[in-house]
């Protein structure tokens, strides 16, 4: 692997170097909770993609089609020459975009970014190979780290995008924490493109995260593979079950992992012991749903301007460009 494909922002390739205090954070406090970033490793990262192909999971869909009918105007309205993907995974919708700069035929960079090596080194590798003309630079790394990393280098004619909705993992607070990184590792004129599920019926939203396949069990469950092999864990798969609920209240999926048995598990290189009553849950992800105009007035009080929004005939998901 070349260096210039995939600058690590770590020290370790393989695992993203993570000192694991989020990890007991979560696990001390009552209800127990885990940062959603834990689902994405090489295996995690594979059911995801998986996810995002059934019938229930209508929002990878559903933008995709937006991105259809408006890449085109998309490129054209920003005339970027750097497009930096937060959270970038396959990239398999942001092709559209690549194809609707490839149009414009400019010299054009693309940076994605993931936690997860090897879907990061695949994608960068394909794309390369689909776009010669365009250089493309992997980061691997957190939000954070990406962030951090990009305020330092020359921002000019960047958009940043954030799709799918993985803004929906944040919490307001932590949501108003991003947004300010990312108006930081902007310069004025550039751009913010942000993909995000919009509120519905309960009837759609349940199903969308307790798929009848089981795969987002499946990719629930594999956070704890992830902690054994990470921290040298032992946490059983077996005693916990995958369950999501839509919290109406909130407007947020709330997933979580319960476990059927009293049980203690241990995290060897974190040095923690965690005890589990039958019946108790870890909640590991919130993905919240958002009303297009309170979020349009969170994104203008962080000085990106509202430029134009997408939405599908349905009014499922919306996608959202701002300036700097
Ligand atoms: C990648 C965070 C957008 O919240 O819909 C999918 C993750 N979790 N199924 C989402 C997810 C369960 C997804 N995001």
């Amino acid at each position: 692997m070349p260096p210039q494909l995939v600058k690590i922002l770590n020290d370790s390739y393989q695992a993203v170097k993570n000192d694991g205090q989020d990890v007991i954070a979560g696990l001390t406090k009552n209800p127990k909770t885990l940062p959603p970033k834990y689902f994405y490793d090489d295996y995690g990262s594979e059911l995801f993609e998986q996810i995002c192909a059934l019938p229930e999971y209508y929002p990878t869909r559903t933008e995709t089609s937006i991105l259809k009918e408006y890449a085109n105007e998309i490129s054209e309205l920003t005339g970027s020459r750097e497009l930096v993907e937060l959270g970038s995974g396959s990239s398999t919708k942001t092709r559209l975009l690549l194809d609707a700069y490839q149009k414009i035929g400019n010299s054009f960079t693309y940076i994605p970014t993931d936690v997860s090596g090897g879907i990061l080194k695949t994608s960068v590798l394909e794309l390369q190979e689909k776009y010669p003309y365009f250089s493309i630079q992997g980061l691997l790394g957190t939000y954070q780290q990406t962030l951090a990393y990009l305020e330092s280098t020359p921002k000019a004619l960047r958009t940043i995008c954030f799709l799918g909705s993985s803004a929906g993992n944040f919490s307001p607070q932590e949501f108003d924490n991003l947004l300010t990184k990312v108006t930081r590792s902007l310069q004025p004129g550039n751009y913010f493109l942000l993909g995000i599920d919009l509120d519905k019926s309960q009837e759609i939203l349940e199903p969308a995260y307790n798929d009848s396949e089981g795969v987002t069990a499946a990719f629930n469950l594999n956070m704890l593979s992830h902690l054994n092999w990470r921290f040298q864990g032992n946490f059983d798969l077996d005693v916990f079950n995958h369950k999501a609920i839509y919290n109406q209240a909130e407007s947020q999926i709330e997933m979580r992992l319960y476990c059927q048995e009293n049980v203690t598990f241990s995290l060897e290189t974190l040095d923690l012991k965690v005890n589990f009553q039958a019946g108790e849950s870890i909640m590991t992800e919130i993905s919240r749903k958002f009303d297009l105009g309170i979020l349009q007035t969170k994104l203008e009080a962080k000085e990106l301007k509202l430029k134009k929004v997408w939405t599908d005939p349905k009014k499922w998901f919306g996608l959202i460009l701002c300036q700097a």
